[in-house]
């Protein structure tokens, strides 16, 4: 084996989680090998006077070539989120494998793993979807996947065809506890919100703006309060996903005060979108189709709750959310080839590229801290879905995942520029300061200069995870 480095980074002010210093970064074999002065030349070298090495962004909640209903589809699949995702300096994605009604979940692993295999950039790790807890998957199914890499999964209080019962809910959890998993909640009350739909839709409201009064916080507050109590009631931790609001967020104070381990992740929508951005009153165009996710953006208050919460520790991760759905197409926002009413749009918003220049500008803004904003995208992440030390930091011996970053670089978001299949973004115009102009996957660099430098796909590894570590 030969000693030689293949990448020397020089010069590179390296961040993590808890420390920042100075040094070259030397990479052999995909893995960084030694921190330290005046390495030996390597193979290929870099300067990174003037910028951040920040560890490769760790997207722990997106959404890509999921399958969908009949005529629905996701306009990303694991070649195009993973290329958008590392032009954004994100190196490891979790998307979900999810499990359909009366189906099988090993089925649908299987499945989303032909549908990655040949074609992620990045390196990926899978959730489950839990959908349909028969006594089969929570004996056999679950246990054993738990065993083969699979260590977290998601369930949802509301959807019909994958909300689970309080009941259902409590068996998930108990196989959580019992196999040492993690069980992630998506908290919003069904039925709360199925009488607000029938209601709004039979008066007529039904543009997309009605989204968000379908939605109102009460029902993500008493859901989330649930999925507290039956966490306390098991013994279990849990996180809840995509917190759109203070209502919600004082529920999870209010559970980590009493020393319960509830977790919580917010997402980008929440600081920069509010329900404006669905329409505003009197508007019943259709554009604001392209800002309807669950939970809906809020309001500005509700904003800089969600900034105050992620600077004072009560998030442990910030996730994309990416949920690609095209807006003019009839397998996305306009399903069918036309306008829907709010409680036919297909729901999420894409955003796996802008994810951490979202989050950065609040560094740049002082909001938060870069250690915050490392914890928050890669560490904490990495940690909770069983992916470190490999993923995470750097630190000798972990996978050489490296963006960096030019702190000062101002960037007018533009879909035009992005680098997912979706025809819009619901960041457009909003200007950011700093950006990853170079992005290292396994000591491979992908972007140089911003630019995608088109490596293979299929070069993204699959991730078997660890058992989550929580703090
Ligand atoms: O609206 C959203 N968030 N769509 C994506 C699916 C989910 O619930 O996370
Ligand atoms: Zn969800
Ligand atoms: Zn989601």
């Amino acid at each position: 084996m030969s000693t030689e480095l293949d990448l020397v980074i020089r010069n590179a002010d390296v961040v993590t989680a808890s420390d920042r210093f100075s040094c070259d970064i030397g990479v052999r074999d995909g893995r960084i090998a030694v921190l330290g002065h005046g390495l030996p030349r390597g193979a290929r070298e870099m300067d990174a006077s003037g910028l951040l090495a920040l560890p490769g962004g760790v997207d722990g909640h997106c959404h890509l070539d999921q399958p969908m209903p009949d005529g629905m589809r996701m306009a990303d699949d694991f070649f195009t989120g993973t290329r958008a995702a590392i032009c954004g300096g994100t190196t490891t994605v979790i998307p979900f494998a999810a499990q359909e009604k009366g189906g099988s979940l090993k089925a649908a692993v299987a499945d989303y793993h032909r549908r990655a295999e040949g074609r992620a950039v990045a390196d990926y790790g899978f959730h489950l979807i839990v959908a349909d807890p028969t006594p089969d998957v929570l004996k056999h199914e679950l246990p054993e996947l738990i065993r083969q890499g699979y260590t977290s999964f998601k369930v949802y209080m509301t959807y019909d065809d994958l909300k689970l019962s309080d009941r259902e809910m409590l068996d998930v959890l108990d196989v959580a506890k019992q196999n040492n998993a993690l069980v992630m909640v998506h908290a919003e009350n069904a039925d709360c919100i199925s009488w607000l739909t029938e209601k709004l839709v039979g008066e007529g409201r039904i543009s997309p703006r009605f989204h968000g009064l379908s939605r109102p916080a009460a029902v993500e507050r008493e859901a989330t309060h649930r999925a507290i109590t039956f966490a306390e009631l098991v013994d279990v931790p849990i996180l809840i996903v995509h917190v759109s609001g203070k209502e919600a967020i004082e529920q999870i104070r209010w559970a980590q005060s009493r020393g319960l381990q509830i977790l919580a992740e917010t997402c980008p929508q929440y600081l920069y979108l509010t329900a404006e951005d669905m329409g505003l009153q009197g508007d019943d165009g259709y554009e604001g189709a392209k800002c309807v996710c669950s939970p809906p953006p809020r309001d500005p208050e509700n904003q800089a709750a969600v900034w105050r919460a992620l600077a004072g520790g009560v998030f442990s991760v910030f996730s994309s959310d990416h949920a690609p759905f095209n807006y003019d197409d009839p397998e996305g926002k306009k399903l069918g080839g036309q306008a829907q009413p709010f409680d036919h749009i297909p729901n999420g918003v894409p955003g796996i590229e802008t994810r951490l220049p979202l989050l950065f500008d609040g560094v740049a803004r002082g909001k938060l801290s870069l250690h915050q904003f490392v914890e928050l995208t890669s560490y904490r992440p990495a940690r909770l879905y069983g992916l470190y030390p490999r993923k995470g930091t750097i630190a000798v011996g972990a996978d050489a995942d490296i963006t960096l970053w030019d702190p000062e670089r101002r960037v007018r978001i533009t879909n035009d520029a992005l680098h997912h299949a979706v025809d819009y973004t619901p960041y457009e115009g909003i200007e950011v300061t700093g950006w990853p102009v170079h992005c290292f996957s396994r000591g491979e660099m992908l972007v140089e200069n911003g630019k995608y430098r088109e490596p293979a796909p299929g070069r993204g590894q699959f991730l078997p995870a660890g058992a989550p570590s929580l703090v």
